[in-house]
C-alpha cells in the first residue's frame, strides 16, 4: 500500500523525524483555516499518489491564509497524471538552502535493502540518477545487521553530505531505518530532505510504501487504507478471499492457482495479437476449491467489470476435480441468472476431465463454449473479445 504524503508525514512524526507543522483540507475554506492555525507563509500541496506534483503545478507557496485559500481553490479538482486532487496538505513553508535525497527500499533483485542518498535532491533527482549516477550513492544494507550509527555515518560520507549537516543526516537516517523496519515498509523516500537557512534538517516530502503481506502485524495500518479510491471490484474480491487484480484489457480470466493464471495471461496476450491487440482484463485466481459459490463469486466479479468482453475460465482439476468445477460453473450461471451476459470459454483439463466436459456439454448453456487446449481457448476468448 502506497501512502499519501500527509500519511507519510504523520508516520515520520511518530518516529521522531523532523517535519513541519501541517494539516489537510478538502475545501478552500478548510485550507484557509489551516493556514491561519499554522501561521505565516505556507505551502499548499496536492495529495495524490504520484510523484512530480511540483512540476505539475500541484505544490504552491502561499504568502498568507487568504492566498492559501486561493491556491487551494486552484489545486483542488486539478488532475495530476490521471489522479484527481481531492485533498490538499497545508504545511509551513521552509526557508530552503539545500535539497537532498534520502531513501531506503527493498531491493528484490539483490535480496537486500538499499539506501540511496544524494546531495542533489529535489525535483530533478530522476534526471540526476540518469545523467550523473555518481551523485547518487547506493549502499546495500544487510537485513540482519541493519543500520547503526557507524553504518549511517558511512552512508552520509559516501553521499558526500557537507560536514555541517553530516551528523544530523546520520541521525535522520537512523530514524528512517527504524521506521522502515518497525512499520514493515518496502520504501521510505524523503525528497527533498532540506537544510534550512538556519542549518536545520527537515523532511519536506515523503513517500512510503507499506508491505501489505505484513498487514497482520499492524492493525493500525488499516486506518491508512483509502477505501474511496480502492477499486470496488477489488474490494469485493478481497471480501470473498479471491485474488483479483484489475488489468487494462478485455478478456476476463479465471483460473485456479497463481502459476496457471499467470501463464494464462501470457497466452491470452499472445493470442490477442492476432485479434487487434486484445489483452487480459484482470487476474483472478479462485485457488484450490472451485466450488459453485467460489465460481459464482469469481464470475460475478469478472462480469461486473464493464471492460470485460469475454471470459476465459482455465482450470486444471486436481484435488477439486473437473466434474466438481463443471458443476460449479453450471450452478454459478444459475445463481447469476440474467446477470451473466458475456461469452465464456472454458478449458478443463486434469482430474476427471471427461466427466467435467460431459457436464458442461449436457448443460448446453448458451454463453459457454468449451475448448480442448489452453491455446485454443485463449484464441477463441480473444476473438470473442475483439468482436
Ligand atoms: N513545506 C515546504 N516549504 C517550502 N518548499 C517546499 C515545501 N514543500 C515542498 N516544497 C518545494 O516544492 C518542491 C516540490 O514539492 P514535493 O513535496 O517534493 O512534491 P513532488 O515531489 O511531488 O514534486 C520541493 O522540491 C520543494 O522545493
Ligand atoms: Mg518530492
Amino acid at each position: 500500500m502506497d501512502l499519501y504524503e500527509y500519511q507519510a508525514r504523520d508516520l515520520f512524526e511518530k518516529h521522531g523525524l523532523p517535519v513541519l507543522a501541517a494539516a489537510i483540507a478538502t475545501t478552500a475554506e478548510e485550507a484557509h483555516a489551516a493556514a491561519i492555525k499554522i501561521g505565516g507563509k505556507v505551502v499548499v500541496k496536492a495529495q495524490v499518489k504520484v510523484g512530480g506534483r511540483g512540476k505539475a503545478g500541484g505544490v504552491k507557496l502561499a504568502l498568507d491564509a487568504d492566498d492559501a485559500r486561493e491556491k487551494a481553490e486552484a489545486i483542488l479538482g486539478m488532475v495530476i497524471k490521471g489522479h484527481i486532487v481531492r485533498t490538499v496538505m497545508i504545511a509551513a513553508a521552509a526557508p530552503i538552502e539545500s535539497e537532498y535525497y534520502l531513501s531506503i527500499l527493498l531491493d528484490r533483485s539483490n535480496r537486500t535493502f538499499l539506501v540511496m542518498a544524494s546531495v542533489a535532491g529535489g525535483m530533478e533527482i530522476e534526471e540526476v540518477a540518469h545523467t550523473a549516477p555518481e551523485k547518487l550513492a547506493k549502499i546495500p544494507v544487510d537485513a540482519n545487521a541493519g543500520i547503526d550509527l557507524a553504518k549511517a555515518q558511512e552512508i552520509v560520507k559516501a553521499a558526500q553530505f557537507p560536514s555541517d549537516v553530516a551528523e544530523q543526516v546520520a541521525h535522520v537516517l537512523l530514524k528512517v531505518w527504524e521506521l522502515f523496519k518497525s512499520e514493515d515498509a518496502t520504501l521510505v523516500e524523503i525528497n527533498p530532505l532540506v537544510k534550512t537557512s538556519d542549518g536545520k534538517i527537515i523532511a519536506l516530502d515523503g513517500k512510503v510504501t507499506l508491505d501489505d503481506n505484513a498487514g497482520f502485524r499492524h492493525p493500525d495500518h488499516e486506518a491508512l487504507v483509502d477505501h474511496a479510491a480502492t477499486n470496488a471490484l477489488e474490494a469485493l474480491a478481497k471480501e470473498k478471499d479471491l485474488n483479483y487484480v484489475k488489468l487494462d484489457g478485455h478478456v476476463g480470466i479465471i483460473g485456479n492457482g497463481a502459476g496457471l493464471v499467470m501463464s494464462t495471461l501470457d497466452v491470452v496476450a499472445y493470442a490477442g495479437e492476432k485479434h487487434g491487440g486484445v489483452r487480459p482484463a484482470n487476474f483472478l485466481d479462485i485457488g484450490g476449491g472451485a466450488s459453485a459459490q467460489v465460481m459464482a463469486d469469481g464470475l460475478s466479479i469478472i462480469l461486473g467489470d464493464p471492460d470485460v468482453k469475454s471470459v476465459f475460465v482455465n482450470v486444471f482439476g486436481g484435488i477439486t476435480a473437473c466434474d466438481a468445477v463443471a458443476n460449479g460453473i453450471v450452478q454459478a450461471l444459475e445463481l447469476l441468472g440474467p446477470k451473466a451476459t458475456k461469452p465464456i470459454v472454458v478449458r478443463l483439463d486434469g482430474n476427471n476431465v471427461i466427466e467435467g466436459r460431459a457436464i458442461l456439454a449436457k448443460a448446453a448453456h448458451p454463453l459457454i463454449e468449451q475448448a480442448e487446449t489452453m491455446d485454443g481457448a485463449a484464441n477463441r476468448a480473444a476473438e470473442l473479445a475483439a468482436k
